[in-house]
């Protein structure tokens, strides 16, 4: 809803999950030959004197609709609004039974309150209702909206339906709630659900690491501290300390950032690829369906929002044919997930591919200078070789 009260449209929520609709779907179909069961849970409902009084039925006289145009006089009731002015509607409410309809709902920033503005809208947006909470719920976790509509969206508002509606759709939810199968939702996403946290690093810490605190530090700062970055590579010669580096960095993330999923793929081979993925997915719970690749499984599960952050490690990425693809093989970087949540840090001995996987976020590991090197070593002295000849 915009400044003077113009509704402008600006997205379309998620759609509810299958096994949702479908039940839904059997509803429907359940009533075309049996009476709903809200009226029944309603009546259960009434059966406590303390319930009945506050969720009871405010009586057909009390369901006014006035013309689209008419505008609301003053006061909280409809005291002084002109009775001329109301829709006669064909067929008066039936007692106490609330209808049940099915379709959009427009969810907005603001209240709805122009009967003009609402038929136009309607109309255009073909939506039943209007509401401003659906929104937020709906785009963090899948649900679907039931509402139960306690006035008309117009200027003549009021709350006297509110509880009774509040009822009515409480009871519709509780009979949807005995059409759905339970199994239908196993692996939906719950609303309290945070995204789970996984580890799966091959090496445990090693005790004996020294050193390299700035280069540690460097990787917290930009992937973490600051976020000025989502792609670093670690680079330096064969044996300088790379992988250790990383893993060092994987179990200090492990300790001091519990919401994010640590995971490490080895790219020395296709095979010690694959055998990376294998274990990635053992441990996400990723079910494997048919011949479905399981490196595009883990790619296809990491990428998705549900899945929250993730710092995936890609070690020993050397090899360019292998990484990037050679013709007609597509290279082992277009298994790697994508999201905005998510971290890769490369270890490679290759600075062309460092700088084609990170640019400029690429941490140089030289060779330990002796002060590093010497408590490395187990010596608390740089040692000395003596050789004669
Ligand atoms: N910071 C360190 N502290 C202790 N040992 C280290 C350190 N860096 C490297 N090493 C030792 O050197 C070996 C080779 O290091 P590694 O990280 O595997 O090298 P790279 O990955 O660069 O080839 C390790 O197995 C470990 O024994
Ligand atoms: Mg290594």
């Amino acid at each position: 809803m915009e400044a003077e009260g113009v509704f402008k449209r600006t997205g379309a929520l998620n759609k509810p999950p299958r096994p949702l609709l479908s039940a839904i779907q059997n509803l429907k179909a359940r009533h075309y030959q049996h009476e709903s069961e809200v009226e029944i849970h309603l009546k259960k409902i009434w059966e406590n004197s303390y319930m009945a009084k506050r969720y009871r039925f405010p009586g057909a006289n009390n369901d006014v609709l006035y013309e689209s145009s008419y505008v609301h006089e003053s006061g909280n009731a409809c005291d002084h609004c002109d009775r001329s002015r109301v829709v006669r509607r064909k067929h008066d409410r039936e007692a106490d039974k609330p209808g049940i309809h099915y379709g959009n709902i427009a969810s907005g920033n603001g209240v709805m309150k122009d009967g003009n503005m609402r038929d136009r809208v309607a109309q255009k947006e073909d939506v039943l209702c209007f509401e401003m909470e659906a929104a937020g719920l709906m785009d963090s976790f899948p649900c679907v909206v039931i509402r139960g509509v306690c006035d008309y969206a117009d200027s003549h508002k009021n709350k006297s339906w509110q509880p009774y509606a509040a009822a009515t759709a409480a009871c519709y939810c509780k009979e949807l709630l005995g059409v759905i199968e339970p199994h239908a939702l196993y692996g939906l996403e719950t609303a309290s659900q945070p995204a789970a946290r996984y580890e799966c690093i091959p090496f445990p810490r090693n005790m004996k690491f020294v050193g390299r605190t700035r280069k540690l530090e460097m990787l917290e700062r930009a992937l973490f501290t600051e976020r000025t970055s989502q792609r670093m590579a670690i680079v330096g010669l064969g044996g300088v300390g790379k992988t250790q580096v990383a893993l060092t960095f994987a179990h200090s993330v492990i300790d001091t950032h519990p919401d994010v999923s640590v995971l490490w793929i080895p790219a020395m081979s296709a095979d010690a690829f694959e055998e990376g993925c294998t274990e990635i997915a053992r441990v996400l719970g990723i079910r494997l369906v048919g011949n479905l690749d399981v490196k595009v499984a883990v790619r296809q599960y990491l990428s998705a929002r549900e899945s929250g952050r993730w710092l995936i490690f890609v070690d020993n990425a050397d090899d360019p044919g292998l990484l990037f693809g050679t013709a007609g093989k597509p290279g082992l970087l277009s298994y790697l997930p994508k999201g905005s949540e998510g971290i890769i840090v490369y270890t490679t001995r290759n600075r062309h591919i460092a700088q084609s996987l990170a640019r400029n976020d690429v941490v140089d590991i030289p060779n330990m200078d002796v002060v590093e090197g010497q408590t490395c070593c187990g010596w608390r002295w740089p040692m000395i070789l003596w050789v004669t000849t």
